[in-house]
Parts: structure tokens; C-alpha cells; sequence
């Protein structure tokens, strides 16, 4: 089978964790250059992945021709920058979630991969995880009849870290939990619920002494079809974690529940279907007795990418594009818009709000301190 060649940009925690193990089972791509402006970082992805070529220059590596597309998996602040000089260099665009911080620089990484006809896909892998896709085909099916409400929660538990120690929580990423981990439940509210009219946000920084962004929020969406969705997250919760999607409609109301997260995760989610007040349907996927197997099947990263290089191998569209990461963008700033006005928001947002007085303002209101050697952690 042809394989397109990759190039990997960032080779930090999400390359080497989520990716670097599993380009061996990339059938229809192989990592051929990892770049990183810190040289040991990338000499790390190299070593683990057996990379031919590393860059610690962004010029250098896009100018590479052996290189067809590239995976960039840098903080999302460069997220737009990087990706318009890949697509200036001809090369086709893997994008993390989130797709940028503001709208701006969303369709600026949109009009740039159109103008140079490369593909963009955005990383929002969960709409490759079985589960996931599981509950879609049963929301499309009707046997939930109509729906008018889906609940998501995503609680991890992360006080341990500290705006020193990871970009994710200062200023400069332009956001913070509801952009950095939101734009994943917020893609599937929008994915299952369809387009948002409108966005209210309540948004809170607990932990003022370790963040300087938000580390807890509540988005309450109201869908053009009149349905309604809501998130509740925070990086606070004592548990090890909690992932749970509950979708009511006319016939049924379906749970899909997660023992601590999907992401790291090959076991399927616990899915349940209620109906008449206490009839209960099981409908949690089997798995095979061989985890190599799962992993083939079900490591929702190796199924995204897959995607993407056969997009490129068969000229087709990614079904995970630049409008859906841009989208989810809107959304998250939309909600912090809200905070900020204390009303509710209605889409189209015409601009980007600027951020930084919403996060000063949650510092000053921030009445709570996680003090280091209280602080806890799970990666469940
Ligand atoms: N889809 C998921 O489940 C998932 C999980 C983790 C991270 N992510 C996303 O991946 C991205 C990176 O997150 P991470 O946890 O790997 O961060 P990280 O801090 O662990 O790694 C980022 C890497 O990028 C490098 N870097 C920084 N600036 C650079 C630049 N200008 N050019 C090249 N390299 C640069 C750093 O040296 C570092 O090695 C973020 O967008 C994040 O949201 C997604």
C-alpha cells in the first residue's frame, strides 16, 4: 500500500504519548521527520518512532520534499502560524484541538489550506472512537426519538499542575480548561445536537494560585433546532475523573458514561438506554479478548490518522475539517464572551473577544488557594 510520509511539529507529551507508539501500525503513513525547538524533545520522538530526519527549524523541515503532510502537535498558540507556512509549503495539515485560540486565526488556517488546495483535518479524535460512533449512529437512528437535551461532564483531576510548568494554563494560550480540554465535549454537543444558535458561559478560575486561566466551567448551548446542550467541566473534581454524555429524547434517554476518560482509554464507554421510567437496554460495545486487536481497531488516534492519509491517498474531504475545529472555537469563545457580559451570546460571533481582562478579572474574584502539598492528580 502507499504510504504518505509525515512530519511531525511538537514533539512534547501528546506526540510521544498519543501518537508515537502507534505510527507502526499506520498502514497507509510513516513518520519520516520530527521537529521540535527543543532538540532533545525531538530526538526522543525520533528515537521511539525510528523517524528518518529531525528538525529543530520549521523552514528547514517544510522544505523537505520527501515530506507530503504534517501533524503538528505544538501549544495552540502556534497553531495558526504553523499551519498557514505548511500549507504555503504545499504540504497537507493534521491539526490538535484545539484548532487556535480565536476565530481570526481559524480561518486564516482554513483560507490558507484552501488557497493552497491542501487538506486540513482537525484532531478531534473522539469522532473516531467506536463508542462515539456507536451513540451517533443510535441519535441518528431515532430510536431515541426526538432529542431536546444532551448533558456532558468532564471532570479530571489536575491541581498539581501550575501555570509554571505547562503553557495550558497561562495567558499566552488564549484560553484555558474550557478551550484546552472544552473543545472536546463541546464538538460532540455540536456533532450530536447540530449547529449552536446561541451560548451562555459561566466560567471560574478556583485555583488562583497556580492558573491564570479558567479551570472550571458551565456551557449551557441552545441548538438552531431548537434542542438544548450543556457542559460542566473542571480540572478540580477528587474523583480520578469523569467523562459522561446523557442525550433525552421522546422515546428514550441514552447514558454514555466513561469510567475515568475516553482518551486514554481502549475499553468502551458503558452505553445505556432507559426507557419507560426503568427499562434499562445495554448496548455497551463488545470487545475482543486480544488487546493488540482493540488497539488496531479502536485507538481512536491511529483511526484519525488513518483517515487523514487516506484522504490525501484518495483525494478525499476529512470528515473532521477546518469549519468543524473552527466551530468549536466559536463556540468556546463565545462562552468566555459571555462570562464576560454576563448575557447570553448569539452566533455568528463577529470577532474574537480579547481574554485577558476576563482572566484578570477571574484572578481578582479567585477566593481559593491549592497550596503544593495539597494538591492532587490522576491520569485515572
Ligand atoms: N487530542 C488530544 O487528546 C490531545 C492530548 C494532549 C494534547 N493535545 C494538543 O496537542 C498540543 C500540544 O500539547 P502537548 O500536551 O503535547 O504540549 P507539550 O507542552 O507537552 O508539547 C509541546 C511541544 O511543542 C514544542 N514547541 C513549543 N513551541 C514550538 C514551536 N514554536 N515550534 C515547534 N515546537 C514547539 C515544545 O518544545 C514541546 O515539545 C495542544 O494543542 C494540545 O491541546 C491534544
Amino acid at each position: 500500500m502507499k504510504k504518505i510520509n509525515l512530519g511531525l511539529i511538537g514533539c512534547g507529551l501528546g506526540a510521544g504519548a498519543l501518537y508515537g507508539s502507534f505510527f507502526d501500525y499506520l498502514e497507509n503513513g510513516r513518520l519520516i521527520a520530527c521537529m521540535d525547538i527543543d532538540k532533545k524533545r525531538a530526538e526522543i520522538l525520533k528515537k521511539q518512532t525510528g523517524a528518518a530526519y529531525l528538525y529543530t527549524d520549521l523552514d528547514e523541515m517544510l522544505a523537505n520534499d520527501e515530506i507530503d503532510a504534517v501533524i503538528v502537535v505544538t501549544p495552540t498558540n502556534y497553531h495558526a502560524e504553523q499551519v498557514v507556512k505548511a500549507a504555503e509549503a504545499g504540504k497537507h495539515v493534521f491539526c490538535e484541538k484545539p484548532m487556535a485560540p480565536t476565530i481570526e486565526e481559524a480561518d486564516q488556517m482554513i483560507d490558507a489550506c484552501n488557497h493552497y488546495n491542501v487538506r486540513l483535518q482537525i484532531a478531534l479524535m473522539k469522532r473516531f472512537n467506536n463508542s462515539f460512533l456507536k451513540v451517533k449512529e443510535i441519535v441518528d437512528s431515532g430510536r431515541l426519538g426526538d432529542i431536546f437535551e444532551l448533558r456532558a461532564i468532564w471532570d479530571n483531576a489536575r491541581t498539581r499542575a501550575s501555570a509554571e510548568g505547562n503553557y495550558r494554563h497561562r495567558l499566552i494560550s488564549g484560553g484555558g480548561y474550557l478551550q484546552e480540554d472544552g473543545s472536546h465535549p463541546i464538538d460532540i454537543c455540536r456533532w450530536f445536537m447540530g449547529e449552536v444558535d446561541s451560548v451562555s458561559g459561566h466560567v471560574m478560575l478556583v485555583a488562583g494560585n497556580r492558573f491564570e486561566n479558567d479551570d472550571l466551567d458551565l456551557v449551557v448551548m441552545k441548538h438552531r433546532n431548537g434542542s438544548m446542550s450543556s457542559l460542566h467541566i473542571t480540572m478540580l473534581t477528587h474523583r480520578r475523573g469523569l467523562e459522561s454524555y446523557e442525550i433525552f429524547g421522546t422515546k428514550a434517554t441514552l447514558l454514555m458514561e466513561w469510567k475515568f476518560h475516553s482518551t486514554h482509554s481502549l475499553e468502551p464507554g458503558i452505553i445505556k438506554i432507559y426507557e419507560n421510567a426503568g427499562q434499562v437496554t445495554d448496548v455497551t460495545l463488545e470487545t475482543s479478548w486480544n488487546p493488540h486487536e482493540e488497539l488496531i481497531d479502536n485507538w481512536q488516534y491511529l483511526n484519525e490518522l488513518r483517515h487523514f492519509c487516506d484522504c490525501i491517498l484518495y483525494d478525499k474531504t476529512p470528515r473532521v475539517g477546518g469549519d468543524d475545529g473552527r466551530a468549536a472555537v466559536e463556540i468556546i469563545n463565545a462562552a468566555y464572551l459571555s462570562a464576560m457580559l454576563n448575557k447570553t451570546v448569539k452566533l455568528p460571533l463577529e470577532s474574537s473577544p480579547d481574554l485577558n481582562s476576563l482572566f484578570t478579572r477571574l484572578q481578582k474574584e479567585s477566593k481559593w488557594q491549592i497550596k503544593d502539598q495539597d494538591a492532587w492528580w490522576s491520569r485515572y
